[in-house]
């Protein structure tokens, strides 16, 4: 069964950006001039993803108003001709069909894709994370939708991290396979510290997921940090042999930590054609001097 639904949680509490997220998620953070959930919702698009379900909570307003439509703000643009700052605003409402689930309490990932069950149904669906970019350079949610289709069960992404930051992710017990870059999975640990983990492997914010992993977690009990964890109901597929792991090795950034978030919006916009070059030239300047002229 090809998969059509794309499930992108949204409802987390976003405490690492505060005071940023008091108001407003990080999700709608703008990386250079679109937030990050629009860079999301594009990629899951362009995967051929084109029922979207966000999982919303408290202070998600601003999301839904970003995918709907604003004739206000549309009005003023037409009057004024200006024609390309109109479809900018008018292009994230033509993005799929969009659906709205929320979450009463940011009880954890776990719980976030839970709510999603009535939606997906009997049929496997990718999850997105709505504050995780995957550069649009390197996609891998296209090969993560062909290994599901191929071997069936679900699919986690990994990413190769240094030892020190394993403890930051859930992590993966691996064992090769007869597929280039693809892992299989036998077990499934969150946010080990450096000595327990059983890899290197990091679990970042891409899946592909059979849809009995929604049984699995209406039997999970809270886990690390007291949250419902999404790798604590994949830990039981992959113990039963059903998860598999694509390898990805190109750029991903965290938009929910301030670092992996300065460091999409300055690679992001040093690469467009518009704000690129000024961008670049200003950077090369700043190293140069050792960062004495920051004006
Ligand atoms: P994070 O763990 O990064 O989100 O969850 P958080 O809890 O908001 O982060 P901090 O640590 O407080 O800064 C990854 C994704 O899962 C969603 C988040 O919105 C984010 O997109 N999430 C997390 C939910 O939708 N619900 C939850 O209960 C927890």
């Amino acid at each position: 069964m090809s998969v059509t639904k794309a499930v992108i949680p949204a409802a987390g509490l976003g405490t690492r950006f505060l005071p940023a997220t008091k108001a407003t998620p990080k999700e709608m953070l703008p990386v250079v001039d679109k937030p990050a959930i629009q860079y999301v919702v594009e990629e899951a698009v362009a995967a051929g993803l084109d029922d979207l379900l966000f999982i919303t909570g408290k202070s998600k307003r601003s999301l839904e108003d970003h995918f709907d439509r604003n004739a206000e703000l549309e009005g003023a643009l037409a009057a004024k001709g200006d024609s390309d700052r109109l479809s900018l605003v008018q292009f994230p409402t033509s993005l799929g069909h969009i659906h709205y689930v929320r979450q009463g309490e940011p009880l954890g990932l776990g719980h976030a894709v839970l709510q999603a069950e009535h939606h997906v149904g009997d049929e496997p669906f990718a999850v997105l994370l709505g504050d995780d970019l995957i550069d649009e350079s390197n996609p891998i949610l296209p090969r993560m939708l062909e290994v599901q289709r191929e071997l069936g069960g679900s699919v986690i992404c990994l990413m190769g991290v240094p030892p020190a930051d394993i403890s930051l992710y859930g992590c993966a017990a691996v064992k090769a396979s007869d597929m280039p870059g693809i892992l299989g999975i036998s077990d499934l640990v969150e946010k080990p510290s450096a000595d327990e983990a059983p890899s290197n492997f990091a679990i970042i914010g891409r899946y592909v997921l059979s849809p009995d992993v929604f049984s699995v977690l209406r039997e999970t009990k809270p886990g690390k940090g007291g949250e419902i964890q999404l790798t604590d109901a994949l830990r039981v597929l992959a113990q039963r042999g059903e998860v598999h792991g694509v390898v990805f090795d190109g750029l991903r950034y965290d938009t929910g930590d301030r670092l992996s978030y300065l460091k999409a919006v300055v690679s992001i916009a040093a690469r467009r054609d518009d704000l690129g070059p000024p961008l670049r030239a200003w950077l090369e300047a700043l190293v140069a001097g050792g960062f004495a002229d920051l004006a």
